[in-house]
């Protein structure tokens, strides 16, 4: 018999190569590339019968269709972020990097829902029962019936959770020690990975639990990263946070059940993670507001307004090209607003370093922060300190102008809310709240906005 033809595949993207490479064409990352057997456990075994289907039309299924069957935790940040609970016999991915609050995160859940009387098991690949235990005693769970399991093999793992009653959930913490006997790869390659979450996603399909299943994002390429399988699972959410900070923020990449916009806010705490139902507040918190350069930015994060701080530092440079560092934000949208600013508004930076920060370790991806990073970056390098109260939001074009953005009402009632009493926002912005003659200033481009601020 002819050698089983190996593949070459990328361990964060996932594709195929068929040499081995430095670089991968699919991601770009460098050195991620592993030689793997593709056909590890598939086909291997006896052919079965082919068993025939009977499709049926759309229409003969109307009447039946009722809304996904969920169970919420009452965590309300994490059921905001799921779209209201995890779904029955679905598959959902939590992804982040090693050691940013993943398995506290769902050992909080799961001492939630089995006080609420759900059947939970959790699967650690990583930590032993005793570690486990001694985590669950720190977060206040020690004392809920969240049944334990330290395993790694996936026919272990299905022989385990089959075992008894039929779970509502189980945790798969992590899918990187997942390995089966039925592929031939290392643990923790792409084929170990797919293999091992394919095997659960079944296992959720065949009985309706709930499979929430952890990925470590990984830097190093060694071992497969969450990427490989986001297409296969239902939900992929992804847990965010600066380490130097103490926000978490559970965001939503992809949801077959529900919004893919909303975020859950967390802080980690020495007794885990507390709930942050007002964001605003947390990443308003440490303002210097008499300093030149700080910006409110009134953004929005699916249905719910947030504000955020935007700081920046224009200083003249002592290097030949002048250097533009960000966190928080796009370097290539600030890339666009100095060229606008550069070639509309008469404002030089070719001679200054820019520096942009988003307060509080949080990020921003709405075009409408486009007007309060403009105000940061002319107040840096006027000197001149924006009023303190008052928020910015706007997207700008390329050709100077301000674009009005959407949910104006949602953004002006939070800013509201926490004692801003004014407003930069674009002209013609709709749904303007009436009577605020003065308090709202309209701008239509950003050399109006420049004239505004240093004039
Ligand atoms: P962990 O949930 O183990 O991260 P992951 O599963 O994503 O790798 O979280 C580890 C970090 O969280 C660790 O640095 C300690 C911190 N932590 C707290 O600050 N408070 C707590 O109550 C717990 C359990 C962890
Ligand atoms: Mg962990």
């Amino acid at each position: 018999m002819a050698k089983a033809k190996t593949q070459f595949i990328c361990q964060n993207c996932g594709t195929v190569h068929s040499r081995w490479a430095g670089k991968c064409d699919g991601c770009g990352e460098w050195n991620t590339i592993v030689e793997e057997d593709p056909m590890g456990g598939i086909g291997s075994g006896p052919g079965k019968a082919p068993k025939k289907g009977r499709p049926v039309t759309l229409t003969s299924l109307s009447g039946e269709i009722e809304e996904a069957p969920r169970i919420p935790t009452g965590m309300s940040e994490l059921d905001r972020a799921t779209g209201g609970g995890f779904v029955r016999g679905s598959a959902v991915l939590i992804g982040g990097d090693p050691g940013i609050g993943k398995s506290t995160l769902l050992m909080q859940a799961a001492a939630a829902l089995s006080r609420k009387g759900h059947r939970v098991i959790y699967v650690s690949g990583e930590e032993a029962v005793a570690q486990v235990r001694l985590r669950a005693q720190r977060l206040d769970a020690a004392q809920t019936d969240v049944l334990l399991a330290a395993e790694t093999n996936v026919e272990d793992i299905l022989a385990t959770i089959s075992e008894g009653k039929r779970p509502d959930l189980v945790i798969i913490d992590s899918i990187q020690t997942l390995w089966s006997d039925t592929a031939e790869s290392a643990p923790g390659t792409v084929t170990q990975v797919r293999t091992g979450v394919q095997a659960m996603i079944r296992f959720a399909k065949q009985t309706g639990a709930t499979m929430v299943l952890v990925g470590h994002v990984t830097k190093d390429g060694q071992i497969a990263g969450p990427r490989v399988v986001e297409h296969m699972v239902d939900a992929v959410l992804y847990f965010e946070g600066d380490r130097g900070h103490h926000y978490r923020i559970l965001r939503t990449v992809k949801n077959r059940f529900g919004p893919t916009d909303e975020i859950g806010v967390f802080e980690m705490s020495d007794k885990g993670l507390r709930e942050v139902a007002n964001p605003s507040e947390l990443f308003l918190g440490e303002r210097n507001e008499k300093a030149p350069g700080a910006a409110v930015f009134a953004g929005m994060e699916g249905t719910r307004p947030v504000l955020v701080e935007v700081q920046a530092l224009v200083a003249p440079t002592t290097l030949g090209t002048p250097r533009r560092a960000v966190v928080g934000w796009d370097s290539s949208r600030l890339a666009m607003i100095l060229a606008v600013l550069e070639a509309h508004c008469g404002v030089r930076l070719g001679q200054h370093d820019v520096y942009l920060n988003v307060a509080g370790g949080y990020r921003i991806s709405e075009p409408a922060a486009d007007m309060a990073i403009a105000s940061a970056l002319v107040s840096s390098l006027a000197g001149l300190a924006l009023p303190a109260d008052c928020v910015y939001f706007g997207e700008v074009s390329l050709s100077g102008a301000v674009r009005p953005v959407a949910h104006t009402a949602q953004r002006l009632k939070e800013a509201e809310k926490l004692g801003f009493s004014s407003a930069v926002l674009p002209t013609a912005s709709s749904e303007l709240p009436k009577g605020g003659a003065g308090k709202w200033k309209e701008v239509e481009s950003l050399p109006d906005l420049v004239a505004r601020i240093a004039g």
